[in-house]
């Protein structure tokens, strides 16, 4: 029988809040605003992102969030709706350890401050930790967008390291890989590191951010994990495997995004797994594109041809990357140990 992917235990450490948002609890909150604001003009998000469209590229995936999900959710009922239904819907997957990440977004026009957003999201976070019965346990990293200002990274590091007691736990870099220098944030992440925040960044996504002068760049802030990882010479996955990276693989966004050449079983998960570090398979955007990680770990397992043993072996070793204490990682190696699907 094969291995029952959505009950077995899992771990997320990369997925981003706003892109992890389903359609229709998305289609809920438009409802909501256009019945209390009868001049809510903005379009159904059924037909704006339509059901089952999951083929977006690096061109038309960015402009999704600028010019539509932030529109939509840009007041703190809608942030609090959606952070709580993309919680539960990974808790419902059956995810025990969720490592979340969001951009602080300032709302002006409705008063929202970033720390206002921030606070709004740890809120969610403390109160879905704290429901009875729930084996799901959450955290917080915040992202730095590439086209974000050096003073802004250093913004969103102060607010990282201000929320540090209620659940940050690191600093990633993502965004636009067709934007931004990444050089000019070095300084706001080596502050990061130095007030003991983990760092995570999107590595080697796209051509355009896989020169070797930014890779380069990236490995010298010594990030503890690095996500996608796609356009990456020999001689840096050589250093990656040195320094004990851990690694992200989102196989279907990957795929979906055509940022890698062919199909699953050409996804350089295929090289990683052998690697030595630890391998988080991830959903990164699962409201867009519409893979669960327990589709995840079944696309690896039927492409990869992964027996039980090796599918624990690759749960186990994502332990040892999470950003979380001993008591944390304790928690899930004796969840591994007690599940009965093996
Ligand atoms: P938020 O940070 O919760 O608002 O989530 C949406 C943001 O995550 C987007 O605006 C992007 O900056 C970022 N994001 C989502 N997916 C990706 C990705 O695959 N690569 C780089 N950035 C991403
Ligand atoms: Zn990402």
């Amino acid at each position: 029988m094969p291995l029952d992917t959505s009950s077995l235990p899992k771990v997320e450490l990369h997925a981003h809040l706003s892109g992890s948002i389903s359609r229709d609890c998305l289609h809920a909150i438009w409802e909501q605003r256009r019945s209390a604001q009868p001049h809510f003009a903005l379009q159904d998000p059924l037909d704006a992102i339509p059901p089952g469209k999951v083929d977006y590229d690096l061109k038309t995936f960015f402009p999704l969030f600028s010019s539509y999900i932030y529109e939509l959710c840009s007041d703190i009922p809608s942030i609090k709706y959606s952070t709580l239904s993309v919680l539960e819907s990974f808790r419902l997957d059956c995810v025990v350890h969720l490592e979340l990440r969001t951009t602080p977004r300032a709302i002006p026009d409705q008063g929202v401050s970033r720390s206002a957003y921030v606070e709004a999201v740890l809120d969610c976070i403390q109160e879905h930790n704290a429901r009875p019965g729930n084996a799901m346990r959450s955290n917080l990293i915040l992202s730095v967008d590439r086209r974000n200002s050096a003073a802004e990274a250093e913004d969103v590091v102060d607010l990282a390291i201000a929320y540090k007691s209620r659940g940050v736990v690191g600093v990633d870099l993502c965004g636009d890989p067709a934007k931004g220098n990444v050089r000019i944030f070095s300084k706001a992440f080596a502050r990061a590191k130095d007030a003991g925040l983990k760092l995570t960044v999107h590595f080697a996504e796209a051509p355009a951010s896989s020169t070797d002068e930014e890779l380069w760049t990236l490995l010298n802030w010594q990030p503890d994990r690095i996500g996608h990882v796609i356009h990456v010479k020999e001689e840096l996955r050589k250093e990656i495997v040195k320094q004990k990276i851990g690694v992200e693989l989102c196989i279907s966004c990957n795929v979906h995004a055509k940022m890698i050449t062919g199909s699953f079983q050409d996804h350089h998960f295929g090289w990683w797994r052998g690697s030595g570090v630890g391998v988080a398979l991830s959903t990164d955007d699962v409201g867009v594109f519409c893979s669960p990680l327990s589709a995840e770990y079944a696309i690896a397992i039927e492409h990869f041809n992964l027996n039980n043993r090796e599918v624990k072996e690759l749960c186990t070793g994502v332990i040892d990357i999470i950003f979380a204490d001993e008591e944390e990682k304790e928690r899930l190696r004796r969840l591994y140990d007690s599940w009965d699907g093996w």
